[in-house]
């Protein structure tokens, strides 16, 4: 087929990249900018208001071009138009991939079995803003008369982290006089520790499952609504007051007593992790109210439009897809830090983890054939400067390379004393020292014994790309996160795999189901495992019965 690229190492860019990196990887980020006076603004790039310093990367011109060369190699302006046109490229599910549809606007028409999807989607957004007006303006009454308070999202995975880190990320725009609470672990803790100090009167529950059939979601469901009947004396009627869903299974929201007027729906061309800005949000409106969440929404558009239409050599998505990969199949880099210097976007390396991990932790090429090169990288991180004090020596002088992503902002959304100032010298001096290090002359020269010496040396050539943004705003939000998403399907487009399906969490599923009996009945089960997880079991019966 003509659209089918060349099984990936055989493409003559790569079999370049293979060559090229014998030389490049001996070269230390000190000469590449000695070399090159320019280099800390001739190698960055800006669109849409995100800056992209990418000059302390382990690359030349060469390596970009050659990446760059990839890239087409590899079909992914092709790959990008199919899915920019609903075209059904998560082959395994037979589903169109567009979440870059929930963020388009009215006048936008994309196609899915030749059906316009965008009148839906602006359907759903009105129905959410109308529903979100009616809470935050105290109109919508529980059971008892009392205005809702609380709002509870139950969900798990994509139906949970999106709108953690959302609430999380803009708090500094959410209504006060609300408090949200997340509930996702099948843990009891989780929902016992949220609704502790809560009344069952003042609090909605949204449950957030694109199946509805999520175990998690499900039992915790059942519970908070459980929860909600003992503490409003039993009426069932209270339950429409009290919980409204998100899905695309309307059979199954019904079933469990919401009524489908209050559900607010999505389709399944939104995958679980690329959903936060479809009514999965929901709860992201209630807290930050619809002009907010449209903002958002612009974001992430304005970035999908850069990604679709900026040449590669300029485009950010395009640029951070490459480097990761740069980092993972050459240099052999098993991760990626994530390091945002704000505060509020603490929760964003766990959202990018399942973004990128769920995505391209794979092992097979979309035909089926196991692939001969590694994929998709372990995502982790914490914010600044907190993580100095933790894991960077790591990071700084341990035998690891660990690509670094720091993102930071100019405006500060709490201006106290030099705090803001501290914080950037901090993330400037960060990727500073990992780039260049300091050299056991430098360290002598300090005074320092000479015993003590190769303990104080920083070798630098410690890659990072560091993200800077005017200020952290819904806008800002959804650009950010439409870079991550674009990046993650650069690198599944190079490595030719389904970035879309997530089978690997089905086979935990399956068997977790099939032990709750076995650790619920009364008579002894006859179990049929491995030796081991026999064991495990009869010795948490054993601690059960005699508890
Ligand atoms: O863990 C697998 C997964 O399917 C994720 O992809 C998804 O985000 C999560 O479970 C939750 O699924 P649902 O929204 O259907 O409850």
């Amino acid at each position: 087929m003509e659209n089918t690229p060349l099984s990936l190492v055989d493409r003559s860019a790569w079999q370049s990249l293979k060559t090229h990196f014998e030389t490049i990887s001996k070269s230390h980020l000190r000469e590449l900018f000695a070399n090159d006076p320019e280099r800390g603004t001739r190698l960055s790039a800006e669109a849409v208001g995100i800056f992209l310093d990418y000059s302390k990367n382990r690359i030349d011109a060469k390596t970009l071009e050659l990446l760059l060369q990839l890239a087409k190699e590899s079909k992914l302006r092709e790959r990008m138009d199919a899915m920019f046109s609903g075209e059904k490229i998560n082959t395994t599910e037979n589903r169109a991939v567009l979440h870059v549809a929930l963020r388009a606007p009215k006048t936008a028409s994309i196609l899915v079995d030749g059906q316009d999807v965008i009148p839906g989607v602006h359907e759903v957004l009105d129905k959410m803003a109308s529903f979100c007006e009616r809470i935050r303006s105290k109109a919508w009454s529980g059971h008892t008369g009392k205005p809702i308070k609380n709002l509870v999202n139950i969900g798990i995975g994509g139906s949970d982290l999106g709108p953690v880190m959302a609430y999380e990320a803009l708090r500094h725009y959410s209504d006060r006089s609300l408090t949200f609470r997340f509930v996702s672990n099948i843990d009891g803790t989780d929902f016992a520790e949220a609704v502790l100090d809560l009344d069952p009167a003042e609090t909605l529950f949204i449950v957030s499952s694109k199946t509805f059939t999520t175990l998690e979601t499900m039992t915790n469901a059942h519970t908070a609504r459980a929860w909600l009947l003992q503490g409003l004396g039993g009426d069932e009627s209270a339950v429409a007051k009290h919980f409204v869903a998100v899905s695309t299974n309307a059979k199954e929201v019904s079933k469990f007593g919401i009524d489908t007027a209050n559900m607010f729906g999505f389709w399944d061309w939104v995958g679980g992790r690329y959903s936060m800005d479809s009514a999965i949000g929901l709860s992201t409106m209630l807290a930050i109210g619809p002009d907010n969440f449209r903002a958002m929404l612009q974001g992430f558009h304005e970035m999908d439009e850069h990604f679709r239409s900026a040449p590669f050599e300029s485009n950010l998505p395009v640029l951070m897809g490459l480097l990761a990969l740069w980092y993972s199949n050459f240099f052999e880099a098993s991760t990626v830090a994530v390091l945002p210097y704000e505060q509020y976007l603490k929760r964003f390396p766990a959202y990018l983890q399942q973004l990128t991990m769920e995505s391209n932790g794979k092992h097979v090429t979309l035909d089926g054939a196991v692939v001969g090169y590694q994929t998709g990288a372990i995502y982790w991180g914490e914010p600044g400067t907190n993580g100095q004090h933790s894991f960077y020596q790591l990071i700084h002088q341990g035998t690891r390379l660990i690509p670094c992503d720091f993102i930071a902002f100019n405006q500060p959304l709490n201006q106290v004393g030099r705090h803001h100032d501290i914080l950037l010298a901090n993330v400037f001096a960060q990727a500073e020292a990992l780039a260049f290090g300091k050299t056991s002359d430098e360290v002598k020269a300090e005074g320092t014994p000479d015993w003590l010496v190769p303990h104080r040396v920083f070798e630098g050539n410690r890659p990072s790309n560091l993200l800077l943004i005017d200020e952290l705003t819904p806008n800002t939000l959804g650009k950010l996160v439409a870079l991550y998403e674009h990046s993650v399907f650069t690198q599944g487009v190079i490595w030719n795999i389904d970035s879309f399906d997530q089978w690997g969490v089905e086979l935990g599923k399956v068997l977790a189901n099939r032990i709750v009996p076995e650790l619920e009945g009364q008579d002894e089960p006859n179990l049929a495992h491995d030796s081991s997880t026999n064991n495990l079991i009869r010795r948490y019966r054993r601690a059960k019965q005699s508890a």
